[in-house]
Order: C-alpha cells, then sequence, then structure tokens
C-alpha cells in the first residue's frame, strides 16, 4: 500500500502545538457567535450543542489513532494526547455552559438533573472519568505509573461510549448524526478486540517475506 509522505521530524512538535490552535478554533467561534448574537435559535442550547459535538469529535479521533496505525500504517500516535485533552476541555466548556447559562449556577437544580435525567448522569460520569486522564497526561505520570498509566488510560473506551450514548439520550427521537457517533463508537471499540490477533496475524504473515529478503542480501 503507497504510504502518506512522513512529516520531517523537526516539524512534529510545532504540528502537535498547531493542533492544539486549530483545535480550540471552533470554541473561539463558539463564543464569537454566541458574545455577538448569531448564535440561531436557543443561543445557550446552540452554543451547549456545538461544546458537545466537538467534545465528541475529539474523542473519536482520539480513539481513531490506534487503529489508523494499525490498518494504515500512519503514525500519530504524537498526536493522541493533544486530542484527548482537546476532548477534556470541550467537555469541561460544555458542562461549564451547562453550569453557568443553562442552569444559572442553581447547584441544587444540577444535582436533581444529574439524579433524575439519566442522559445528564451518563454525561456527568464521562466528565469525571476525563479528570484523572487529563491531569495524568504528561510524561512524568506515565513515568511514575507505568504499566497502570496504560490501565487508567483504558478509561478511555468507556467515556467515548458514554459520551456517544449522552447524546442519543438527549433527543427525543435518534437520528442520523446520534446513529452515526454510536456507530463509530462502536467500532473503534470493537478493533480493540480484533487487534491483537490481527496483527499477531499481519506479523506472522510479514516474517517469510522479512527471511527471504534477507536471504536474497546475503
Ligand atoms: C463525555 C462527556 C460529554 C459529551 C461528549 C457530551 C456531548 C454532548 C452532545 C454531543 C450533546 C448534544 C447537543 C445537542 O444536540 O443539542 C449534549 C447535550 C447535552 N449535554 Fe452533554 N456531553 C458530555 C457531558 C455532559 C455533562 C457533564 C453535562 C452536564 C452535567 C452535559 C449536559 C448536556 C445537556 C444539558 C445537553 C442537552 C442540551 C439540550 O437540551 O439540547 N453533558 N452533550
Amino acid at each position: 500500500m503507497a504510504k502518506l509522505p512522513a512529516l520531517p521530524k523537526r516539524f512534529h512538535s510545532a504540528s502537535v502545538w498547531a493542533l492544539y490552535g486549530l483545535g480550540l478554533c471552533p470554541a473561539l467561534v463558539a463564543f464569537y457567535l454566541g458574545a455577538t448574537g448569531q448564535l440561531p435559535g436557543n443561543p445557550v442550547k446552540e452554543f451547549e450543542h456545538l461544546l458537545g459535538i466537538w467534545a465528541l469529535r475529539f474523542l473519536v479521533a482520539t480513539l481513531a489513532i490506534t487503529p489508523i496505525r494499525d490498518l494504515l500504517g500512519v503514525n500519530w500516535l504524537r498526536y493522541r494526547r493533544a486530542l484527548g485533552l482537546l476532548a477534556f476541555y470541550y467537555v469541561a466548556m460544555h458542562f461549564l455552559a451547562y453550569f453557568l447559562l443553562d442552569q444559572v449556577l442553581n447547584i441544587p437544580a444540577i444535582i436533581a438533573d444529574i439524579a433524575r435525567r439519566p442522559f445528564i448522569t451518563i454525561g456527568m460520569a464521562g466528565l469525571v472519568m476525563l479528570i484523572p486522564l487529563a491531569l495524568t497526561s504528561n510524561n512524568w505520570s506515565i513515568r511514575r505509573l507505568g504499566s497502570r498509566w496504560n490501565q487508567l488510560h483504558k478509561l478511555a473506551y468507556i467515556i467515548a461510549a458514554a459520551g456517544a450514548l449522552h447524546f442519543a439520550m438527549s433527543v427525543k427521537v435518534i437520528g442520523l448524526e446520534q446513529m452515526t457517533y454510536l456507530a463509530l463508537v462502536t467500532l473503534l471499540l470493537s478493533w480493540r478486540l480484533v487487534r491483537k490477533p490481527y496483527l499477531k496475524r499481519k506479523r506472522q504473515a510479514a516474517a517469510p517475506r522479512e527471511r527471504s529478503k534477507d536471504a536474497v542480501a546475503l
């Protein structure tokens, strides 16, 4: 399979920073449109929607890095932390929009909402699980936690499932958009179940080819 041209190593760090910059643009646009009264319909709902949908997009993008590497041979691992953190920033902003604009700091109403509406309970669980992941998304934590870091970051699977479910449950009738996110998350999580045997077979298939190449070289 033809490979994508690789980005020279000297641009790796700049490309990660560019991703943070680009990734925050939808939030800036939403703030600008909100502040200038240009959001259509119910502006608070629209603002919440924009932040929520981008949170979900970044969660999906974070989970897509591994299958893209396995299936296409493109290694974008260097972008995974930025994508995960962007997902966290968007969920946090989505929550703040709900907390400050929708519920106007009414903590008893928020607690009642979390207890009463299952889709809010699931969303809140997603936010709570994202906090330890965001706090440990740094090299120091990876070194300190060792293999426990990988175990902890498997929470990303549950968070993405919670996000897609929360989205589907937030509407009265599930439409194409909700179906698409549910299907994407299901596919990305299912890949985790089959990837080990797939990679093993791929390695076994590549081994005789490598050996015959060595024989020719000798
Ligand atoms: C993983 C975490 C979360 C993700 C990915 C997420 C994403 C979304 C998405 C995509 C929507 C649909 C927006 C629309 O079409 O209107 C939504 C709706 C909503 N979310 Fe979240 N959310 C998360 C967590 C939360 C939390 C923590 C809260 C508050 C406690 C919350 C409160 C809401 C509310 C109130 C709505 C409905 C807005 C409406 O009435 O239209 N979400 N969320």
